[in-house]
């Protein structure tokens, strides 16, 4: 494994058991029947029932039970993290999932084909390829186990909305655009996104991809994208003045400017 994700692989096995006890994730309502998957990703995947579905960076593996619950044949959840991957198989015992669902520890750029064949559906979002030093890497893992006439499908945040500031409403760009091939590092004592009274120890290392990066590597991969949308809403408080709807997503304050938040896309043969 490359040193970045080493780091990087550290700092989710530090900070999973922190989520599996916070607010943020809701492990008790997950179990109690909450659906993690928000209307944007279940309208986007369809219906699953008999589906070979493969969920990539799976966490600890609720969105993955999630979809476990829609009548798949078969769901594996995929992470690097052997911490998350422990607890997510504690969580489909418990959900009584675990005849559906398998969890498989490796590198999302390195896994050129995951045991149980080729999938009708491959599934990632919220928080993904910003860990990934290689994105090629990804789109290959994609491409190697894809069935034919399947889909990929990808919702995670716009590479635009990965420039603001979010300590300010108004928009202020902070980070770059453009790939680095250097890691922005997140210093040790940062707080956790899921849990604002733990600081993190270990550094995260994080990297940009701009859209022609994650459209290029599918493309030398060999599949098409399909069905590019842009949101104004993200799945977290993201600016200051964001508000929690209905629909489980958050908006910013009517009146302020809206910006491309969310990023989804399918990727087909
Ligand atoms: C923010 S979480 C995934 C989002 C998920 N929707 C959630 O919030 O539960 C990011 C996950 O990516 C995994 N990850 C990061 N880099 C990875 C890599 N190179 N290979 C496999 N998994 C990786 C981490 O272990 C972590 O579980």
């Amino acid at each position: 494994m490359n040193k970045a994700h080493e780091f990087n692989r550290q700092r989710w096995n530090e900070v999973t058991p922190v989520h599996v006890e916070s607010e943020f994730y809701d492990v008790a309502g997950f179990i109690g029947g909450r659906d993690t998957l928000g209307p944007v990703e279940r309208a986007a995947l369809g219906d699953l029932s008999g589906k070979r579905v493969l969920h990539m960076q799976c966490h600890f593996g609720m969105d993955t039970l999630s979809m476990a619950r829609s009548g798949p044949a078969a769901v594996v959840g995929l992470d690097f993290s052997d911490v998350a991957l422990a607890k997510a198989r504690d969580l489909a015992e418990r959900t009584g999932l675990a005849d559906t669902v398998r969890f498989v520890e490796a590198d999302v750029t390195r896994a050129d084909k995951v045991s149980g064949g080729a999938f009708d559906v491959i599934y990632t979002s919220f928080g993904t390829i910003v860990w990934l030093e290689d994105l090629q890497g990804w789109a290959d893992t994609i491409a190697a186990n894809l069935a034919p006439g399947g889909f990929f499908y990808f919702l995670d945040s716009h590479p635009l909305s990965m420039l603001f500031d979010g300590d300010h409403v108004e928009p202020r760009v902070k980070y770059p655009y453009f790939h680095n091939t250097q890691a922005d590092i997140s210093p040790a004592g940062e707080i956790d996104y899921a849990d604002a009274e733990y600081k993190v120890q270990n550094e995260g290392h994080e990297f940009s991809w701009p859209l022609q990066d994650i459209f290029g590597t599918l493309e030398k991969a060999g599949l098409r994208v399909h069905e590019v949308r842009e949101y104004p809403f993200t799945a977290w408080r993201q600016f200051p003045d964001m508000e929690e709807a209905d629909d489980g997503y958050w908006y910013r304050r009517q009146g302020n400017a809206e910006l491309p938040l969310l990023l989804g896309f399918k990727a087909k043969w």
